[in-house]
């Protein structure tokens, strides 16, 4: 087991709500300034534990072949591990050569970020357990002002589920569109729930609205569903 007594002193979360923590970095497209360079879009940026490993390769893979799909929903892509620029390029060019899950061709198109220095890591949160010298799976979701509004942390065991990853990004765009909450196991279509009435004179309107509207379903006063006609 490696020692990370120094760098757990040093490691820093994020919280949901913040600012995300700016950086400058070399990527593999240049040198970029974040979350600055992004302005106006979602971005997903996540790191993995190491380039020319089994399940990240899976990962890498994965998201190369749903990059357009998350850049038609105004979100971009950002990755980073503790390895240089020649590395990611190197396993990026090896990557495209694979074939698995349906996926072949891909193209990895979105910047990876070169983080030997690890300084992006350790604002982020990223080096966790027992290695100081490989990231977790962490990913966060950044919307077009550049706050934190949702984090994971996967192990290096476990890829990440891309259902999820996807979930959560048309969830956030759909809560702030549509000032709505959603339940559990949201999925698109689906019931979305209405905003819990904060004063008491809303509560009778509210059970009255429910009780008249074909499109809403009411557990209680402060848990009524409403059907998404808009179906983002
Ligand atoms: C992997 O991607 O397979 C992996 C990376 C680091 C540690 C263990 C597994």
């Amino acid at each position: 087991m490696e020692n990370n007594t120094d760098i757990k002193e040093e490691v820093r979360f994020p919280m949901i709500g913040n600012p995300a923590p700016p950086f400058k970095a070399v990527t593999t497209h240049g040198e970029v300034n974040f979350p600055k360079d992004y302005k106006g879009k979602w971005v997903i940026l996540f790191s993995h534990p190491a380039d020319f490993t089994p399940v990240c390769t899976t990962e890498f893979m994965t998201f190369a072949s749903l990059h357009d799909e998350f850049l038609k929903l105004n979100c971009d892509l950002i990755g980073l591990s503790i390895d240089s620029v020649h590395a990611h390029l190197g396993w990026a060019h090896a990557i495209q050569g694979y074939e698995w899950n349906e996926i072949k061709n891909a193209e990895v198109k979105f910047p990876i970020i070169d983080d030997v220095k690890m300084d992006v890591a350790k604002k982020y949160g990223m080096i966790q357990g027992d290695s100081d010298t490989k990231t977790v799976r962490a990913v966060f979701f950044i919307d077009p002002e550049g706050k934190i509004r949702t984090m994971l942390y996967y192990p290096a065991a476990l890829g990440r589920n891309f259902d999820e990853i996807k979930r959560i990004l048309i969830g956030l765009q759909k809560a702030d569109s549509d000032q709505v909450a959603l339940p559990a196991n949201w999925t698109p279509g689906k019931d979305v729930i209405l905003p819990a009435p904060s004063k008491s004179e809303d509560i009778g309107k509210r059970i009255a609205e429910a009780k008249d509207s074909k499109d809403m379903t009411q557990l209680d006063w402060y848990l009524t569903f409403k059907q998404d006609k808009g179906n983002k």
